[in-house]
């Protein structure tokens, strides 16, 4: 069973004149993979996103997740933005330990879990300090500690690297294929960025501009685990010339 199954989704926003953001789009994401979502500003990524997200309603077409239709927001989904979401008054701890702790499971159940989480994404050493305490690139790492946690088989990340500094957003991306390697968790990536997509990814799905429609579907040969020097050798480059051209199509 596929992870994600969209057929001939449609979301029309409502308004004067309505807009079509998103135009019969067919996607299958299996379990495990790895998926980019690229295109131009405003070409639906978001849309598509959200929807997958549970946030929006669609207007036509079907979504399933792991088989189930999809029509709210839940925990086998996790979403993160460009900046994470974090309670500022609590720990790092505490706001990783959020969704369990609140939903009353016992603490044994998942403090193993997020202890391993945070050590997963490198902040084992700071448990106690605040969000305000932490660099953006920190922040968005206990976002996602704190979706696995939460024991999310999907993440949803849209532009989640979007307002780092290229040196923070370089060991991100690392980061995030770490954790990738070591859960195997099902990743939809939405950027407007071609090196991230391709250097993360094991297909790209490239959107094109209102309305969004998927217009290539590209699946990305380089072997993994891969390094940033992948990112510079002549099969980058040509895949990269490929998009380009889809992108200006
Ligand atoms: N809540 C909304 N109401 C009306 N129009 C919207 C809404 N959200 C997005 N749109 C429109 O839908 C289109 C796709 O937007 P979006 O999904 O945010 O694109 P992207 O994430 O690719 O930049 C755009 O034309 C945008 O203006
Ligand atoms: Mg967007």
């Amino acid at each position: 069973m596929p992870a994600i199954h969209i057929q001939e989704l449609s979301k029309i926003y409502p308004g004067e004149p309505p807009v079509l953001a998103l135009d019969k789009v067919d996607l299958t994401i299996e379990p495990g993979e790895f998926v980019a979502l690229l295109g131009p500003s405003g070409c639906g990524k978001s849309t598509l996103l959200n929807l997958v997200a549970g946030f929006e309603k669609t207007s036509s077409g079907s979504l399933t997740v792991h088989g189930k239709p999809v029509d709210k927001p839940g925990p086998d989904r996790g979403v993160v933005f460009q900046e994470a979401a974090l309670f500022p008054w609590l720990s790092v701890w505490e706001n990783v330990i959020f969704g369990p702790k609140t939903q009353g499971v016992p603490a044994k159940d998942y403090e193993a879990r997020a202890n391993e989480m945070l050590r997963i994404v490198g902040l084992a050493d700071f448990k106690q300090h605040l969000p305000v305490q932490l660099s953006g690139g920190m922040r968005q790492r206990v976002g996602i500690a704190r979706i696995l946690t939460m024991g999310s088989q999907v993440l949803l990340m849209d532009e989640p690297f979007g307002a780092l500094d290229a040196q923070t957003r370089l060991s991100m991306q690392e980061l995030l294929l770490s954790v990738w390697q070591q859960l195997k968790p099902t990743i939809v990536f939405v950027t407007h960025d071609i090196d991230e997509a391709l250097f993360l990814a094991d297909t790209v799905y490239v959107m094109s501009a209102r309305p969004g429609r998927i217009q290539a579907r590209i699946t990305v040969p380089l072997a993994r685990p891969r390094t940033i020097e992948d990112t510079t050798g002549e099969t980058f480059n040509t895949m990269k010339r490929e998009i380009l051209k889809q992108i200006r199509h």
